[in-house]
């Protein structure tokens, strides 16, 4: 596909106006309390599904039996728990065949091309990872995702999830989306050894500050690096600038933020991207040629110290050999983000022009099932959007981030996870990033992030 192409593609799907919807679904809501389980084990989606005939709209023609599924969990824990869905999926299934379909890069950073080319071409692939949310909006703007309002979302499903979850799959008014975890973006993990030997406590750190203080510590005791960060795409820095700013302003200044008000925060937006670029010094020599994965990987080898990432950082932890929770890496919320649990969604769709409804309605019936969240969930590193999931396959890891999304008092979306700002704003901020990675230019970053707003 050419970049003529995809650029064309883009401004199509990007010509209406994203402003008037943007910091509108500003929170996940209040975190519900789990049911603790009834009993249920929720595979209802099962076979009740069946004898569709896409006669909800969608004109896909014969079914083919094959589902394509396109995605982009193929890191650490991410392709584990992915194929963990895939094995519950097919043994309630087994006459559909899967086409796996990954377009690799972390945080979807190539997945979108991929898909709106193929979406606007009427070729689109049965199912795709989504954030749901904002990212949404150019889809349902142009009507290209199906209602599955009736098809998916019987009364059941729509009792057991979140509130606040089930609303970021309708933001167009009608359900279209199959929210399957909330992971928290605000986390500071760090290697337990490397913060020994630099006499570091990270329960001491109080604030995105303290932070640059702590990581000066580990870079003058220890060889270790102290921020395993990636510049090689620009989502982790823009991600990391909005705990910052969250760390510092706390989170009404961030809704006032994502709501477009850049102008009156100036001095501390500035003041977030100052401590932003005093972190660079402390990434890794290689930090522009590695995934956030391997940024991770230096974590659990001990040659770094800590990590800001969402917790599918976690989901790697846990397919690493002999790497432990609390005796060897452990975590604390970005400091000055206690009480907050930002969430990042991840979701499954049902485009238009489909190539196997049946299919794609059984996937997506299963996608909402507790069977599904019960087995993705504890390998991705995340919790479960249903309230009746039972817990106790969670491990001491998410049993905690758990607990801290019950207690918190604020869920707010994230912009480099497409839930929070619609993604024409979410776009122009990545290149904001991607330049400030390289120059560290306070003043462009900030006309930048006035901008693209
Ligand atoms: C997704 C996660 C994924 C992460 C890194 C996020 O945008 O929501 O599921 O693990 O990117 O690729």
């Amino acid at each position: 596909m050419s970049r003529d192409n995809s650029n064309d593609s883009k401004s199509r799907l990007t010509r209406r106006h994203y402003v008037a919807g943007a910091g509108t679904l500003a929170t996940v809501g209040i975190a519900g309390c789990s049911g603790g389980g009834d009993g249920s084990d929720g595979s209802d989606g099962g076979d009740g599904s069946d004898g569709s005939d896409g006669g909800d709209g969608s004109d896909g023609g014969d079914s083919s039996a094959e589902l394509e599924i396109v995605h982009w969990w193929t890191a650490g824990g991410e392709q584990d728990a992915y194929q963990a869905l895939l094995d519950g999926f097919r043994e309630e299934h087994p006459d559909v065949e899967i086409v796996d379909n990954p377009a690799p890069g972390g945080a979807g950073s190539a997945i979108d091309t991929v898909i709106q080319n193929r979406v606007i071409d009427g070729n689109p692939p049965s199912t795709f990872q989504i954030w749901p949310g904002q990212a949404l909006t150019p889809y349902t703007d142009e009507g290209l995702l199906e209602d599955i309002g009736e098809s998916v979302w019987d009364e059941e499903m729509r009792d057991a999830y979140l509130d606040g979850v089930r609303n970021l799959a309708q933001p167009a008014g009608n359900l279209v989306a199959v929210p399957i975890n909330i992971h928290r973006l605000n986390n500071l993990f760090y290697n337990v050894s490397v913060l020994e030997e630099a006499g570091v406590d990270a329960a001491d750190i109080d604030d995105p500050q303290g932070l640059l203080a702590a990581m000066e510590t580990v870079a003058t005791e220890t060889d270790a690096t102290p921020m395993a960060h990636q510049t090689q795409a620009p989502w982790s820095s823009l991600q990391m600038w909005e705990s910052i700013f969250i760390g510092q302003q706390g989170v009404d200044d961030y809704q006032t933020l994502i709501g477009g008000d850049v102008e009156s925060l100036e001095s501390e937006v500035r003041t977030s991207l100052e401590t932003l670029a005093a972190y660079a010094e402390y990434y890794p020599e290689d930090a522009g040629s590695i995934s956030w994965d391997q940024g991770n990987n230096q974590v659990i080898e001990g040659d770094a110290a800590f990590l800001h990432q969402g917790d599918w950082a976690a989901g790697q932890y846990g397919s690493a050999e002999g790497f432990e929770f609390e005796t060897d890496w452990d975590m604390v919320p970005f400091p000055g983000t206690s009480g907050v649990y930002q969430s990042v969604i991840d979701s499954f769709v049902f485009p238009t022009n489909n190539p196997s409804p049946d299919e794609t309605e059984k996937f997506l019936n299963y996608a909402g099932t507790v069977d599904a969240q019960e087995r993705f969930n504890p390998i991705k590193g995340s919790i479960p959007p249903r309230t009746d999931v039972p817990m106790d396959e969670f491990g001491d890891f998410l049993t905690r981030q758990f607990e801290d999304f019950q207690n918190s008092n604020t869920q707010p979306p994230a912009i480099a996870h497409g839930t929070a700002v619609a993604p024409a704003i979410q776009s122009a901020l990545s290149e904001v990033f991607a330049n400030f990675n390289g120059s560290l230019n306070v003043d462009a970053a900030y006309e930048g992030i006035r901008d693209a707003f």
